[in-house]
């Protein structure tokens, strides 16, 4: 059999040696030993980090992987996540990594046994993958010891998933979390933190700021961005107020004079590709099951 077109130009010899082979792979489907698991990562919001650095991390573990393109999949026919899911583990796949504009969708795919679920960013809830590469990086600055740094994050906090995660984690590790805000609206946020109204209140005794973006996506009403720079984001002359080997972060995708400005992501104290190059570990080490 070279093509398969139509059933109708199938011969009978074709027809009996496909049936018969197919339901030898299905009743005894063997995995490849030189694979060490499939994983397919859906991406309902646009990313480049996360998405390449899955793909990069779980290469390097010698896994196959699958990056649904979820315009041209069949969530485009209405069929909807966890059915897409369950469609990929009756395939094979071992792993999936999602990120998802809702907040309540991780839960929901944690119970697909055997699947393993990785959140790759939900709604404004959670971006623990982000968080933890971050960690890696001012460990790697700090003597693996974050005990009373100060981690200053600023900006659109309230529609933040990466804040929410790194108020989730660096308490843990011993840091102090501060948050200046770009309102001064009510945060809905749980967990030890101070609030500050402005970058200077707090710049002096940061160990480390993290600029996030802001939101637009899951925004009602939008900040002037024209100003935004100089009423909220990170300038020139604040970074001169930087104590001495504090960082400059960023989770990305930034937006060059908008939250920080674009000397400020190629500066010296800048460590925004760090941030990128951890992301490929710490998602290594996750995969690799730690
Ligand atoms: N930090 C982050 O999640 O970036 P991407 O949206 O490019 O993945």
């Amino acid at each position: 059999m070279h093509h398969l077109l139509d059933i109708a130009s199938l011969s009978d010899d074709d027809l009996g040696m496909l049936l018969t082979l197919g339901q030898d792979l299905y009743e005894h489907r063997i995995p490849d030993p030189q694979i060490k698991g499939w994983l397919a990562t859906l991406f309902y919001e646009p990313s480049t980090r996360t998405r390449c650095s899955f793909t990069i991390a779980a290469r390097r573990l010698g896994m196959e992987v699958l990056n649904l393109d979820m315009a041209t999949s069949s969530a485009q026919k209405g069929e909807d996540l966890l059915d897409t899911v369950r469609t990929l583990l009756a395939m094979g796949v071992t792993t999936v990594a999602v990120r998802h504009p809702e907040n309540r969708v991780m839960q929901a795919l944690s119970s697909m046994h055997p699947l393993r679920v990785i959140n790759a960013g939900d709604g404004t809830r959670a971006h623990p993958t982000q968080a933890l590469g971050d960690a890696l990086v001012m460990r790697g600055a700090w003597g693996h010891d974050l005990t009373g740094r100060h981690i200053v994050i600023c900006g659109n906090i309230q529609h933040s998933r990466v804040a929410r995660s790194h108020l989730a984690l660096l308490p843990r590790l011993g840091a102090v979390v501060h948050f200046v805000p770009d309102n001064d609206d009510p945060l809905d946020l749980t967990g030890p933190y101070t609030r500050h109204k402005t970058l200077p209140d707090i710049l002096p005794d940061a160990d480390a700021i993290m600029m996030l973006r802001v939101q637009k996506e899951r925004m009602a009403v939008m900040p002037d961005l024209s100003r935004y720079l100089n009423d909220f984001g990170l300038k020139e002359e604040d970074a001169k107020r930087l104590k001495s080997g504090a960082l400059i972060m960023h989770p990305g995708p930034f937006n060059r004079n908008v939250e920080i400005a674009s000397a400020l992501v190629d500066h010296p104290a800048s460590v925004i590709q760090n941030q990128v190059a951890a992301g490929v570990a710490i998602r290594m080490a996750i995969l690799a099951g730690v």
